[in-house]
């Protein structure tokens, strides 16, 4: 499958997993508008849809040159009738008529607009936006029982959607591996997330904990929260027990793609003294925590993007029959667990060429 520019033709393969992906994509300018219909598709529980467009983009970002005719497209895959009709669309207009009226209808701002409320799902969004809410004053008025989260989402709103830069991301990474090494010497921290990927702003910070002596880090997140809460660094938190039980026979199913580590999903207090009458921000932050055997699963699974980490599943599933998660690697011919110390073996069990972080910005 290849897209050709002038004389040159590039091989795109059909997985976000076998093509390197960059952060520099040279069509934004459809690859913004296919996402946007994603992001739709999401708001309205349809799934499948989503992940289509979410592929269709993906394809555009991993071109190396600016797509500016539709004949060059021919033979790419991942390309349905809608997302060609899309592109097709931008490429006459500028714009696509279906996304301008899709973005700017009273349904998915307010979706957008409540979902952007940390704790807030798509489907809590939907039920409000039926009962009339479409803004964060009509939900304060409505009389709806919020949870913990949600009110912690609440009223925070406004630090929550600022970026996150990635100097605050490792200004927050220095207080935490402080706390780590203070309640467990010896453990290891690692900066996971976008910002592994070299993004420099994201939407939250993501760390991922281990400790070498197997065992060890068992209850670890509880006491890395306990010593945050006690200078009074977290304005929410909500903790989880490692759930994840490896059988005897066959591979531990997680319900979805959730996994089941010891984690912890916060918001964090960051001190900034350059904000005036306040000096801090709220900055959402994910600790999780893994045993060093699972840990290069780990380190995979929770450096993204979102995309890659779904072609990847699929990949192993559907052409290698393994199950592939953020602890461990089943060959299901074989019946047995495939070990890995590091994310290049877990490629290389998969028979894939290594993607480096950088290159997983599908
Ligand atoms: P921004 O935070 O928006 O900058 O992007 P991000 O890529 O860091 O996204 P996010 O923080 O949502 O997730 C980081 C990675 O962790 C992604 O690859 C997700 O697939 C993964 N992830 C998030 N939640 C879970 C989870 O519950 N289980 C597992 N296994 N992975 C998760
Ligand atoms: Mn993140
Ligand atoms: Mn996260």
């Amino acid at each position: 499958q290849k897209v050709k520019e002038e004389s040159v033709e590039f091989l795109i393969p059909s997985y976000a997993c076998q093509r390197r992906t960059s952060l520099d994509n040279h069509n934004t300018n459809f690859t913004d508008a296919l996402s946007h219909l994603a992001e739709n598709a999401e708001l309205n529980n349809e799934d499948g849809r989503a992940v289509a467009f979410r592929r269709a983009a993906a394809v555009l970002k991993a071109l190396p040159v600016k797509v500016t005719s539709i004949t060059q497209l021919r033979g790419l895959p991942c390309l349905g009738e809608h997302s060609q009709r899309v592109i097709k669309d931008v490429i006459e207009n500028g714009v696509s008529s279906e996304v301008e009226s899709t973005i700017h209808s009273e349904r998915f701002k307010a979706l957008k607009l409540l979902t952007g409320i940390f704790g807030v799902g798509a489907k809590t969004a939907d039920r409000w936006f039926k009962e009339g809410i479409q803004n964060l004053t009509q939900l304060a008025n409505s009389g709806h029982d919020l949870n913990r989260a949600q009110q912690a989402g609440l009223e925070h709103y406004y630090d929550l959607n600022q970026p996150v830069t990635k100097a605050e991301a490792e200004a927050i990474g220095d207080i935490v591996k402080k706390a780590v090494l203070d309640v467990l010497p010896g453990s290891e921290i690692i900066l996971t997330g976008g910002f592994r990927r070299g993004k420099i702003t994201g939407h939250d910070v993501d760390f991922l904990i281990t400790h070498p002596d197997e065992g060890k880090e068992v209850g670890l997140v509880s006491k890395v929260v306990s010593w945050l809460t006690a200078r009074g660094l977290l304005l929410y938190q909500k903790n989880t027990r490692n759930s994840y039980l490896e059988s005897e026979d066959g591979p531990a199913q997680p319900p979805s793609n959730m996994d089941r580590f010891e984690r912890c999903f916060s918001i964090f207090k960051l001190e900034k003294k350059e904000i005036p009458n306040r000096n801090w921000r709220a900055v959402r932050v994910d600790l999780v925590v893994s045993p060093i055997s699972q840990f290069a699963f780990a380190v995979l699974g929770w450096t993204g993007s979102k995309l890659f980490e779904r072609e990847l599943r699929r990949w192993a599933g559907q052409v290698k029959s393994m199950s592939l998660s953020s602890h461990a690697l089943y060959d299901n011919k074989q019946c047995k667990y495939l070990r890995a110390t590091s994310e290049e073996e877990i490629f290389t069990h998969l028979g894939l060429e290594f993607i480096p972080p950088s290159e997983r910005n599908a």
